[in-house]
């Protein structure tokens, strides 16, 4: 949050900074007027009783008007970064992307791509550095929070609402989120990743996204296919081009191209893609994703496919 990247969070650290310098130096004023009165006022011995006061006007005025103007500053610091870090989409603007919250992942979708097609991917947000990005926010299930600190606020994704925000980075690089609303027992291992790449490598990153996958024929990836088409994998995953279409979980189009599994849960190796598929509660003990029974053999052919989908 204290290292912004864009003006939409720099107006959200500004305003942090300004709030705090301000509750500082109120802070110290307090405290030494505290420390002052118990020196220069404590009891010495022989004193007699204090006179009583009751009420001084100017005091009880600028104890009152004080606070008031204090609180007018932070409100026009506030209504003015809420301007800045969250501007107006206009009504039915169409998102850039789209981010739907599930137990426990992130279903990533871009609608624009290459004009009308659409690809759909998981867990780790692509955007081009220095365009205001409009995200259009959902939930498959309960309420989750997106939240990038680095790029803008963080917003809700409220099932049956369409929520939407901007997020930008000025700065190539890779920034990380999370969820920010309790939402299962997995909501710690629900972490999102934005990839912000330079415009011409972002555009070919879409690019070869909207590549379809076609089944394999031989080898050990054949093989694979066939443990995934007929094990329950196809029921709850999409692989563009294989007719394998269900958006129960994350689809795997391009699974290999991603750096982690599990919404951050691991990285995505050879090895770790074995041990997820094998038995994911051991990795994420609440996850929706069940244990598939298989032999050894079928696990490995399994995962010479899977590491296929480049
Ligand atoms: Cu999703 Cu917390």
């Amino acid at each position: 949050m204290l290292d912004p990247k864009s003006p939409l969070s720099l107006s959200i650290s500004d305003l942090y900074l300004g709030t705090l310098a301000i509750a500082a130096v109120i802070l110290l004023l307090v405290t030494g007027l505290v420390l002052y009165s118990i020196v220069k006022f404590r009891a010495r011995p022989g004193d007699e009783e204090p006179p009583a006061n009751f009420g001084h006007l100017r005091l009880e005025i600028a104890w009152t008007a004080g606070p008031f103007l204090i609180l007018v500053v932070l409100a026009v610091f506030t209504v003015n970064t809420m301007g800045t870090s969250d501007p107006d989409p206009g009504k039915g603007s169409t998102p850039d992307i789209i981010v739907v919250g599930h137990q426990w992942w992130w279903e990533i979708r871009y609608p624009q791509a290459g004009s009308t097609t659409v690809f759909t991917t998981a867990n780790e947000i692509h955007m081009a550095a220095g365009k205001k990005t409009l995200f259009q926010l959902e939930s498959a299930d309960v309420i989750h929070d997106l939240w990038i600190p680095d790029l803008g606020r963080k917003m809700d994704m409220t099932p049956n609402y369409h929520h939407q925000l901007y997020l930008q980075s000025n700065e190539p690089g890779t920034y990380l989120g999370a969820c920010a609303e309790y939402c299962g027992a997995e909501h710690a291992w629900m972490l999102i990743k934005a990839i912000v790449q330079p415009p011409a490598e972002f555009d070919a990153w879409q690019q070869a996204q909207l590549q379809r996958q076609s089944v394999p024929t031989s080898g050990t990836a054949a093989r694979g296919w066939q443990v995934f088409s007929q094990k329950t994998c196809i029921n709850c995953h999409a692989i563009n081009g294989t007719g394998a279409n269900s958006y129960v979980g994350p689809d795997l189009t391009h699974l290999a191209s991603r750096t982690t599994l599990g919404a951050g849960v691991l990285t995505n190796t050879r090895d770790n893609l074995q041990k997820w598929i094998a038995d994911p509660h051991a990795v994420k003990p609440s996850v929706y994703m069940p244990k598939v029974q298989m032999t050894a053999e079928e696990l490995q052919s399994l995962v010479d496919y899977l590491e296929t989908l480049k």
